[in-house]
């Protein structure tokens, strides 16, 4: 798939493109399908909410899931990152979101890249985040908030948050958000949420800060987020397990566009269990951990 020149300008100008249905329900509904079984393990890759059963996030199923294995090749998502970035990228993230209904949790304002600078030392935010909404997405099953243009502050300040969720986030504090959403127009367009039907897709910067709200509605709001990395700014430090920032920077190759409607044979090197290396993390540089290997 291919950008057009004014869904260029509009990435530069927004920081974020959206394509309703971009996914046939059919297609959608391959991955639909296997994600109970995938949330119903007791691994370390299913994160669930604060006092719940429910799963908050679910990592790394391109490695052990032939639908997200084949969804993570897709040329519908990766093209168009390429093409923008003008380089190969590599898997650095891989999770599939619950927000279930009544007790999927909030998200609180931040930016990714905040975290992959932070945690991972990604030299720099050439890195995507792809979003394919599993779920119909509406504004009462807490669907992503966008502040628009917020990620032409480059990376903003941002605190550890080890506590509002099961989940630490590098968050922004109220003021900058307020401070963000005046600029990017206030009441009128300051923050803006994609909604639509499962299927749905949305490319964001990795500097565009987000969040959302939790989900008090019946309805699921299951997505699924890829990051995607350009293989040169490759993480440069193994302090979060493997299974979250993933540390194999091989160029994606893509299978063919009909790829989750036919048979494709794709690997899943954890389709029997994670390594246990993957739960292996260190807080020194890669250089230093190679050296002293
Ligand atoms: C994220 O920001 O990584 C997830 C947000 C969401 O699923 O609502
Ligand atoms: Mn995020």
């Amino acid at each position: 798939m291919k950008l057009t020149a004014e869904q260029r300008t509009q990435f530069d100008r927004e920081g974020y493109l959206f394509f309703p249905g971009l996914f046939t329900p059919e297609e959608t509904r391959t991955m639909t399908d296997a994600v109970p079984a995938l949330y119903s393990r007791r691994e370390a890759f299913n994160v669930r909410e604060k006092d719940s059963e429910a799963v908050r996030t679910n990592f790394a199923a391109h490695l052990y899931s032939e639908p997200f294995a084949k969804l993570a090749r897709h040329p519908r998502m990766i093209e168009p990152v390429q093409e923008l970035f003008g380089e190969a990228l590599y898997m650095h993230q891989f999770k599939i979101n619950g927000k279930m209904a009544f007790e999927g949790d909030v998200w609180q304002w931040h930016q990714d890249y905040g975290t992959w600078l932070n945690d991972d030392q990604m030299p720099t935010e050439r890195a995507m985040n792809v979003a394919i909404f599993l779920d119909d997405v509406t504004p009462f099953n807490g669907p992503l908030m966008f502040i628009p243009g917020s990620h032409k502050k480059g990376v903003v300040e941002a605190k550890h948050d080890l506590t509002t969720t099961s989940y630490p986030l590098w968050t922004v504090d109220n003021a900058l958000i307020a401070q963000l959403v005046e600029r990017s127009g206030g009441k009128q367009g300051g923050i803006v949420s994609p909604t639509g039907p499962a299927g749905s897709m949305i490319l964001f910067h990795s500097c565009l800060v987000h969040a959302s709200g939790s989900n008090l509605s019946p309805w699921n709001r299951v997505s699924v987020y890829l990051s995607l990395c350009a293989v040169s700014n490759h993480i440069r430090r193994f302090k979060r397990p493997e299974f979250i920032a993933h540390r194999d920077f091989s160029p994606i190759t893509c299978l063919p566009d009909d790829c989750l409607r036919n048979d494709y044979p794709v690997e899943l090197p954890w389709q029997n269990g994670m390594p246990s290396n993957a739960l292996a993390t260190s807080s020194e540089p890669i250089a230093s951990m190679r050296e002293a290997a």
